[in-house]
């Protein structure tokens, strides 16, 4: 498996899982094929050490946010001057991770509306790309996309065809993940088939997400050639094609320079 130019579009490299080889990881990336990889904040804290590591490794940038998760974590009133001033740094290429959970519902569906349409309003001022959490909440988050019309990528698309084709239509991303090696994966699969190539990113949640064959195991940016071939698969491409197409994407969207 000797793979290049593979772009992370979506990770946590502040997860508390890689506190103890973060360094040794983080440089083996570059051996690794690894030329790009975006490091999400979820909230206030961690948003800050995603720009930290941006300014650390030439290949990652910072996307920062205030997840649906970490919502009643977050005492701060004034989240969104915060993440105002963040995304001034030259490393901050998306407002994200930011959505919707109905899975664990740890926040009241209507602050959760509230908090996520006034980042993507954030967004669209600073006419920044968002990077959309949808878990289990398909229908409001497609309702949102349509009010507001942001640019960005809905991560770890878990919709139908259908859905995938009216995100497509808004002009939006859909980021594939892990989840379409997984053994019992119909949609994303189908997904993978579907998808225009001018609209795929990949990613791997990391550490989250992990793909067959070390699903369980913890997970890294250095394991997406697996997704990729998978994807390939399902598109009739090599892994390689799909690395090529995905990077491409990311860079666009995401206004970084080749
Ligand atoms: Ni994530």
């Amino acid at each position: 498996m000797d793979y290049k130019n593979i772009f992370d579009s979506h990770a946590h490299y502040d997860d508390e899982q890689f506190n103890d080889d973060k360094e040794a990881l983080l440089s083996s990336f570059k051996e690794g094929g690894i030329c790009g990889c975006i490091t999400c904040g979820t909230n206030t804290v961690n948003s800050l050490s995603a720009i930290a590591l941006a300014e650390k490794y030439d290949f990652m940038y910072a996307a920062v946010g205030l997840h649906p998760l970490d919502i009643e974590d977050e005492e701060n009133e004034n989240f969104i001057d915060f993440f105002r001033s963040l995304s001034k740094h030259e490393k901050v290429v998306a407002i994200g991770e930011i959505g919707l959970d109905y899975h664990y519902d740890t926040a009241p569906r209507e602050k959760q509306i509230e908090v996520l349409e006034k980042q993507i309003l954030l967004a669209k001022e600073l006419d920044l790309p968002v990077i959309i959490h949808d878990r289990e909440s398909h229908e409001d988050i497609l309702n949102i996309l349509k009010k507001h019309k942001p640019k960005g990528v809905v991560h770890c698309f878990s919709g139908s065809v259908e859905m995938m084709r009216e995100v497509v239509k808004l002009g939006m991303y859909i980021g594939l993940g892990g989840a379409v090696t997984f053994k019992n994966a119909k949609k994303p699969v189908e997904v993978a088939f579907e998808v225009p190539a001018d609209r795929l990113l990949i990613e791997t949640d990391a550490p989250y997400m992990t793909p067959v064959p070390f699903r369980g195991k913890r997970n890294s940016s250095l394991l997406i050639p697996f997704t990729a071939e998978k994807i390939a698969e399902a598109r009739s491409a090599t892994a390689q094609e799909i690395l090529d197409l995905t990077s491409k994407n990311a860079k666009e969207l995401f206004n970084i320079a080749y």
